[in-house]
């Protein structure tokens, strides 16, 4: 869990992802056969309900889908805890209806969504994305949502608004790991106006073709899959269009570790650790890392001119 320092991690943390989900899987495996069900049978397990007319997009990808079960047990979600499995375990208190998402600020309409009516603002698509995480492991995910820009767009932002705020549910009660002072809640995250309008920047509100796990951040998280996934903030109940840069929970706690920007970029090292390389969860030896987490001709016209070492 090295995005606190080391000095406050825990022995059961600092284990390499791919012996504990081994480790995990063994155990598992004991309950399943405690409990009387065949091992092999784990993994189609999926819990979700399915999401109705999601349609194919142009973002395929070549690459092997991570399991589901990787996906929705292996997570960072500090409202439900720091270690690796908490959200799984704990994110079952979260209540995802009714929930209303406020978009606000610098714009012309604003207006308070209910969640049901953004499951029908535009056509839902399957996207399957890479995910890098800072802490130097990768996932292939198939998400399902739509692009930011659609909600942006029926809002109107105004001539002022050169950047946006996303703002997490902040509610003790049923996140319980706001009530430890881990992070300033709520999470807060922050991007420029045009990367909020890119194409690629994504609301999502499913996985696997289901209704989103409440593990993953239910029931709407953005996902920027050309940058660490910390910037994908989940659980939002407000994004704010502002004038000033806003300053991220992250970037807050840390600014030297966590720039406003946090592109994924294998030659600008984090402090603490190299981002050339990463272990996708699932394999065993470790891939190099892509400029813009494979990204770059999508989005690397966004920051032409500027020095990637400064703007981390
Ligand atoms: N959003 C909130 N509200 N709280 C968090 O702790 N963790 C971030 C991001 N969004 C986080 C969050 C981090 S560090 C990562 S790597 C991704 O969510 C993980 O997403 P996943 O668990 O769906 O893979």
């Amino acid at each position: 869990m090295p995005f606190i320092k080391p000095s406050e991690i825990f022995p059961s943390e600092i284990t390499p992802p791919e012996i504990y989900r081994e480790r995990r899987r063994f155990m598992q495996g004991i309950g399943a056969l405690a409990a009387g069900t065949a091992l092999g049978t784990m993994d189609e397990a999926h819990a979700g309900i399915k999401l109705d007319g999601v349609r194919a997009s142009v973002y395929k990808l070549d690459e092997a889908r991570t399991p589901y079960k990787d996906i929705t047990t292996y997570n960072n979600f500090y409202e439900f805890g720091t270690g690796k499995g908490d959200p799984a375990k704990n994110a079952g208190s979260l209540r995802t209806r009714p929930w209303t998402l406020a978009i606000e600020g610098e714009v012309r309409k604003p207006k308070t969504w209910d969640i049901d009516a953004l499951l029908k603002l535009a056509p839902l698509e399957e996207r399957v994305y890479r995910m890098r995480c800072v802490e130097g492991w990768s996932m292939v995910i198939p998400w399902v949502g739509f692009s930011l820009a659609e909600l942006l767009r029926r809002a109107e932002p105004t001539g002022k608004a050169r950047y946006v705020e996303f703002v997490s549910l902040n509610d003790p009660k049923q996140m319980p790991g706001q009530r430890s002072r881990v992070l300033d809640w709520p999470y807060v995250e922050g991007l420029r106006l045009d990367e909020a309008m890119h194409p690629l920047t994504l609301m999502a509100m499913g996985l696997y073709g289901e209704v989103l796990p409440n593990q993953n951040g239910a029931p709407i998280r953005l996902v920027v899959p050309w940058k660490y996934g910390f910037k994908s903030a989940k659980s939002i109940v407000k994004i704010r269009l502002v004038e000033k840069q806003p300053v991220s929970s992250w970037t807050r706690a840390n600014p030297e570790e966590y720039g406003f920007y946090s592109n994924v970029n294998p030659q600008v090292d984090h402090p603490r650790w190299s981002q050339a390389k990463e272990r996708r969860i699932g394999e065993f030896f470790k891939r190099d890392t892509l400029m813009f987490n494979g990204y770059a001709s999508q989005v690397a016209g966004l920051y032409r001119g500027m020095d990637l070492k400064k703007y981390y």
